[in-house]
């Protein structure tokens, strides 16, 4: 049943940055932001989603000139390849806009300018590192040099990878621009700052509020409890961006327009639908606004947004819905496990409702991060979808086809059952509603269960088979379409594919809303299949497809390093230089219940212990052997999760294969720990 009153919602993804491809991590929080979108309109809100590329910034004209194209023209395509994926994965905007719009230029203006006239717009000279031969600044991601805590080279300008050390650009040791090699200069230039500090104490009543979720109250507290800093809003020319008014060559961060562009692509619906703008924005608006967000992008929507909304006289968000990353098998997404696997990659191999059920299945109101645990993603999605919620179905079709022209039984035999599906909806609803997704789904999938049950207990192929038990058979199979079409009203937000595809088998709209009994003497029609299973083939070609792509290419964003890209599976002498090869003693060594060529092995590496499984065993048979051998290994290779645990590093080995294969050893004098050279 529906609650009684529409809501007006307006809800919002982050805006995808339109310097490359979507992956799944971007899919991750579209298809959350989709599945609660469509959850509000089966309830029968007035629920709309927009989005839109981010399209400003260095990164963009700085990809752009290596691709030989305009800016425009990178964030043309960009925006009809992120389209296209998001329809793809049946992601239903009612608006992709981008913010490199005419609608953005002007509300980006007008708020800046609200922001100015308030008083909230600070002016001052920084000096800054600049890069002399391209002739332009360089933020921190583009600086490079030696750490000056512990000498690693190669290091970015704000923090080194191998010790950790956080800095800035100018005590790194021989510092050089990342675009040019040039070494930078310092230069002085007038920059614009929004004056975050003055909202302090309205930021921690917003945040205080109630509305957001503990975790993200905790985190804003404590950063307000820290102390604000002014926010620098400006960034000097060369910029693709928005020219800051009465300041030729400023332009505006693409932070402060990002946010605006929600604001944007919704005005652009309602200049194309009609719609009224201000009863979403205005400061008295009624409408509810909702932002979904990844976590590492809390303090630009927790505190920037909302104060300069502010500022500018408009209302603040009623809520910020913000999720936990994706990882792939428990680990980072990594282009060379093949795991950094982008949204159409996905596509070629396999059906988006398959992922948009596991997501769902994952998915909770909290931050933690999110597991893609391949096997467990094909094994859940085919034995809850597949066998269960489908089964249901296709157990009673055909009989119903047979016997009964596909037409329901008159009067429903088990009106007690189909009312206690339905009225499991309001606690499902309820979950729905507080984005507890999969504690909904196992609430549904529970339901499938006791549907599947049923049938069992009723046997309508046993009873096909009997004289004069028609009526027992039309009975069951009508009950059985009955319960599968209330699940299917509750998956549809999760499942509209498919959904759309019982709509047709079961003849009628599967809308929260239009559940209060059971169908009964209707006709349903010829049942296809909804969704097949996966083929765990496929999830290996697309995994393969990733890294064949990763190693075609050593990174798709050209302008993060500064590096000829490699064309084909050469390393060059750096990359081989990061390879830490060591000494290491087995100090255990056994067999892996359930694999065939795996052994355990424990290694010592001069005090420090690692787990390392090896694909040995067929080479060594008797582990024992190797108890108290030295090796060669890698070790500083990251942690890879297996099936049968996480290894952490790799042993290495010569020879053809099978049972041809030879530990490297060291020679005599070698110790474990020492560094092979
Ligand atoms: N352009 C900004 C957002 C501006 S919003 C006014 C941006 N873009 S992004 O492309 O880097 O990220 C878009 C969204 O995807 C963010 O919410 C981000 O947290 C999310 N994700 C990016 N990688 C992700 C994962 N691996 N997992 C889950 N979400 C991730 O930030
Ligand atoms: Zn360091």
């Amino acid at each position: 049943m529906a609650d009684s009153t529409a809501r007006d919602i307006l809800v919002t993804s982050a805006l995808p940055y339109a310097n490359g491809p979507l992956h799944l991590g971007h899919m991750l929080e579209q298809v959350q932001t989709d599945i609660w979108v469509r959850f509000q309109q089966s309830r029968g809100h007035n629920c709309r989603y927009v989005c839109a590329d981010d399209a400003h910034g260095t990164a963009i004209m700085l990809t752009a000139e290596e691709l030989g194209i305009t800016p425009e023209q990178q964030i043309e395509q960009m925006h009809a390849a992120h389209l296209a994926d998001s329809r793809d994965f049946h992601i239903n905007f009612a608006n992709f806009h981008t913010t490199h719009s005419e609608e953005n230029r002007v509300l980006s203006e007008s708020i800046y300018l609200a922001l100015r006239e308030n008083g909230h717009i600070a002016e001052r000279e920084i000096t800054q590192a600049f890069d002399p031969e391209k002739e332009l600044f360089l933020s921190d991601r583009y600086i490079k040099g030696t750490c000056p805590r512990c000498k690693t080279p190669d290091q970015y300008g704000d923090n080194c990878e191998a010790c950790g050390a956080t800095y800035s650009p100018s005590d790194l040791i021989d510092a050089k621009s990342a675009l040019s090699g040039a070494t930078p200069v310092d230069k002085q230039s007038l920059h614009y700052f929004f004056t975050l500090p003055a909202f302090a104490d309205m930021l921690k009543e917003w945040t205080g509020s109630g509305t957001l979720q503990p975790q993200i109250a905790n985190k804003l507290s404590e950063w307000l409890d820290a102390g604000l800093q002014e926010w620098d809003i400006s960034r000097d020319a060369p910029y693709f961006g928005f020219e800051i008014p009465d300041a030729p060559g400023k332009y505006f961060y693409v932070w402060l327009d990002a946010p605006i562009g929600y604001m944007a692509s919704h005005k652009d619906l309602c200049e194309r639908e009609g719609l009224d703008f201000d009863a979403v924005w205005s400061s008295d608006a009624s409408s509810e606004l909702y932002h979904f967000i990844g976590k590492d992008i809390i303090n630009f929507h927790g505190l920037f947004w909302p104060a300069m909304l502010h500022s500018a006289g408009y209302r603040t968000p009623t809520g910020i819905f913000v999720h936990g990353f994706l990882t792939v098998n428990g680990t980072k997404m990594s282009k060379s496990r093949g795991t950094f696997i982008n949204a159409r990659t996905y596509l070629e191999h396999l059906d988006a409702e398959y992922i948009r059920y596991y997501f769902a299945a994952k998915l909770g109101s909290g931050v933690d991060d999110i597991d893609l645990n391949l096997e467990d993603f094909v094994q859940r999605v085919n034995s809850d979808v597949v066998g269960k919620v489908v089964n249901i179905a296709s157990r009673c079709a055909g009989f119903l086809r047979k016997g009964f022209d596909s037409r329901l039984e008159a009067e429903c035999s088990e009106p007690v059952l189909v009312q206690e599906f339905i009225a499991a909806g309001d606690s499902i609803a309820e979950l729905y509603e507080s984005r507890e997704f999969s504690k909904a789904i196992r609430e549904i999938i529970a339901l499938a269960d006791r549907a599947n049950q049923y049938i069992d207990e009723k046997k309508p192929w046993v009873l096909a088979k009997e004289e004069g038990r028609e009526t027992e058979v039309h009975a069951a199979c009508s009950v059985g379409i009955n319960l599968f079409r209330v699940l299917m009203t509750y998956l549809k937000p999760v499942l509209p594919a498919m959904a759309e595809k019982a709509e047709a088998f079961l003849n009628c709209s599967l809308d929260w809303t239009a559940l209060d009994s059971a169908l009964v003497d209707h006709q349903v029609a010829k049942f296809k299949p909804l969704l097949t299973r996966i083929d765990p083939k496929s999830v290996e070609a697309m995994v393969e497809a990733t890294a064949a792509a990763a190693a075609a290419k050593t990174d798709n964003t050209p302008a993060a390093n500064s590096e000829a890209e490699q064309d084909d599976n050469t390393i060059d002498f750096d990359t081989f230089a990061k390879v830490e090869l060591r000494v290491a003693e087995i100090i255990a060594a056994e067999h892996v219940e359930g694999a065939d060529k795996l052994l355990r092995l424990t290694l010592d590496l001069g005090g420090e212990q690692r787990n390392v499984f090896a694909g040995i065993k067929e080479a060594y048979p008797d582990p024992a052997l190797l108890v108290g051998r030295l090796t060669v290994c890698v070790a500083n290779l990251a942690p890879r999760k297996m099936r049968f645990g996480v290894s952490e590093g790799m042993v290495l080995a010569a020879g053809p294969g099978g049972s041809d294969i030879f530990l490297l050893q060291p020679d005599a004098g070698a110790t474990p720990g020492m560094v092979v050279k």
